[in-house]
């Protein structure tokens, strides 16, 4: 790492304990020791742009400076992964299309409302392809329903990428063709979400240790909650876990990512013998 005047940086052991302790503090993100050269590759060209000599320097302006909330979201950009595409691990969200909507559809239809929520979206594809879902599911019936899709995350850029409800074609690698052709316009690289999806998806700024924030929105029918949990110690995770115990309806489905488990953390939610793709239900 180098700065403005092209010295190399290095970031002292302390100086590493203290930029984990905030980025855990803040949101729950636990940063192994072992991982201090991705802490410094990566914000080691914030300092050079900040013109700054050293860590101790970053870390005052990152906790108790005027724009600390501010350079808290450019740092977590910077350090955390964004990575996700629309249909990511579709035999899981084939299971939420073809055995868990219609089951739903069907339980709801006196009320004929339905609550997704999409935690930690990243940059929306995950929330979009389940309205795609919910979208061709219920057909000439959508009119009818009061479909309720909010997509979150932590960070502000990504979820700027979401509302643009503009991609590249990087993030619609895995999306059937038929899918392409029914909910995207394309311009050269640039697919664009028609209006019929995209005005099914809210956005909001979320930070998962929040539980109090994610109260506000009251009981959901389902949570996907996919590709985090892997970055949380097992405090967050429980934190999380009982968060979505507040939040998930008595009669309502758990997602999360293929490599991701509840066990040893929460007894509220068994797993559904659903072959394919993997989900929890809350224990009975
Ligand atoms: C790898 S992406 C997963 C996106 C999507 N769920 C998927 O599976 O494709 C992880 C996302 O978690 C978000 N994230 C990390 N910590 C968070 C927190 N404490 N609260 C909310 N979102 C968080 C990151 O900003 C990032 O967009």
């Amino acid at each position: 790492m180098s700065t403005a005047a092209g010295q190399r940086v290095q970031m002292t052991d302390a100086q590493l304990k203290e930029l984990a302790e905030i980025i855990y503090e803040r949101s729950g993100i636990h940063f192994h020791p072992e991982k201090k050269y991705v802490l410094e590759s990566r914000l080691g060209r914030r300092l050079a742009e900040l013109e700054m000599e050293d860590y101790d320097q970053y870390i005052q302006f990152l906790t108790i400076g005027p724009y600390r909330d501010d350079e808290f979201q450019e740092m977590f950009n910077r350090i955390t992964i964004n990575e996700t595409s629309f249909f990511r691990n579709e035999p899981q969200l084939q299971v939420f299309e073809n055995q868990i909507l219609p089951q739903l559809i069907e339980s709801r239809n006196s009320l004929k409302r339905l609550r997704i929520w999409s935690a930690a979206c990243s940059s929306g594809e995950e929330p979009y392809t389940l309205a795609m879902m919910v979208h061709r599911t219920l057909g000439v019936r959508l009119p009818d329903w009061h479909i309720e899709i909010l997509g979150t995350d932590i960070s502000q850029k990504a979820l700027d990428v979401a509302q643009s409800g503009v991609y590249t074609s990087y993030a619609i690698r895995s999306t059937p063709q038929n899918i392409l052709g029914q909910y995207f316009t394309q311009e050269g690289d640039a697919y664009e979400l028609k209006e019929d999806v995209r005005s099914m998806v809210n956005f909001e700024r979320h930070n998962l240790k929040d539980r109090l924030a994610a109260k506000r929105h009251g009981l959901w029918d389902v949570i996907f909650c996919r590709n985090v949990l892997i970055y949380f110690d097992d405090e967050m995770k429980q934190s999380v876990a009982q968060m979505f115990e507040d939040q998930l309806t008595d009669d309502g489905w758990l997602f999360i990512g293929h490599s991701e488990s509840l066990r040893g953390l929460s007894t509220a939610f068994e797993g559904a013998s659903i072959p394919q793709g993997f989900c929890y239900q809350k224990a009975v």
